[in-house]
């Protein structure tokens, strides 16, 4: 096949793409397809129809590749892609439109607000320690957690590091303490459950791409029931979003809570594909090697 990956890109996990393009790029390449290793800009339109592939391997993270503005005009063109389709891109990119969906199918999610940045230089929105986080961006980036003793001051000093800075409305939720589970749903079926153990104690962007700073427990080593209930929910919002390919659904635990205490906290419809990440590493743990993936990722999308 003469496959297209789409990587790169001006998200702020553009480097993130990258590290996912190139992997993906050289296993397809191992399998003896034709590549065309596409970094995407604003000409992507009038490139992809002078490249004009079998398929587009989408590798791309944060928006528009992941917001269903490039699956539109991959739809449009009338060229085949992997992972999700446009309208289940534009619900999972938006950690508020998945809440509407997912909750009032019984799948648990924190209780948030959106709060105007602003409004958190005169009160913090709920008790703390809560959770600020950007609705629609990745890999950690602009979360803050808020906490009781006030690493930011009562109320939030102007001057303070945070993305109250950089964005102007936020996603406010109750904080969850206790511990980090994902799942990767390829195809209809949940993988398994993986911890991760951040050495910070709070598994943001660093703790994600740098050697060292996260252990990965996969399988996790959690009672049977939260194991369960992970694949289970992994597999609901994977179908209720009508997400394709693969999906990563994350969640936190509050381990003292039991199973009242496990919380959806978002799906990923284009989840990382680098050395670090965990669906590879899922996928290895069913004995599915990184090319082997990929392959199935692409035969998805045919
Ligand atoms: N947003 C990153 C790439 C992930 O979900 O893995
Ligand atoms: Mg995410």
């Amino acid at each position: 096949l003469h496959i297209a990956v789409l990587m790169g890109g001006w998200s702020s996990e553009r480097e993130v793409s990258l590290m996912s393009g190139e992997g993906i790029a050289e296993a397809l390449e191992s399998r003896g397809h034709k590549v065309t290793r596409i970094d995407m800009d604003r000409n992507i339109a009038s490139v992809m129809e002078g490249v004009r592939p079998d398929v587009v391997f989408n590798a791309l993270h944060g928006t528009p590749g992941e917001d269903g503005r490039v699956q539109g005009m991959l739809d449009l063109m009338q060229i085949p892609y992997t992972h999700s389709g446009m309208a289940a891109s534009v619900i999972a990119i938006d950690k508020q439109l998945t809440k509407n969906e997912l909750v009032p199918h019984g799948i648990p999610m924190p209780d948030g607000e959106i709060i105007q940045s602003e409004s958190l230089y005169s009160a913090d929105p709920m008790p703390r320690p809560y959770v600020l986080k950007p609705v629609n961006e990745g890999s950690s980036v602009g979360v803050a957690i808020v906490k009781e003793d006030g690493n930011y001051g009562s109320p939030i000093a102007r001057d303070s590091e945070g993305p109250w800075q950089e964005f102007d409305e936020l996603l406010a939720e109750p904080f969850i303490r206790g511990r980090e589970l994902t799942t990767a749903v390829i195809g209809d079926k949940p993988l398994t459950v993986t911890e991760l153990r951040a050495k910070s104690g709070f598994y943001d962007y660093d703790a994600k791409y740098t050697e060292g700073l996260t252990e990965h427990i996969c399988p996790a080593d959690i009672p049977q029931d939260i194991h369960d209930l992970c694949l289970k929910y992994a597999l609901e919002a994977h179908r209720l979003l009508g997400c394709k390919g693969v999906s990563r659904s994350d969640y936190r635990w509050d381990d003292s809570k039991g199973a009242d205490g496990l919380f959806l906290l978002e799906v990923n419809t284009q989840p990382g594909m680098t050395p670090y990440s965990l669906v590879p590493e899922q996928a290895a743990h069913i004995g599915m090697d990184y090319p082997t993936l990929v392959e199935a990722i692409v035969e998805a999308a045919l």
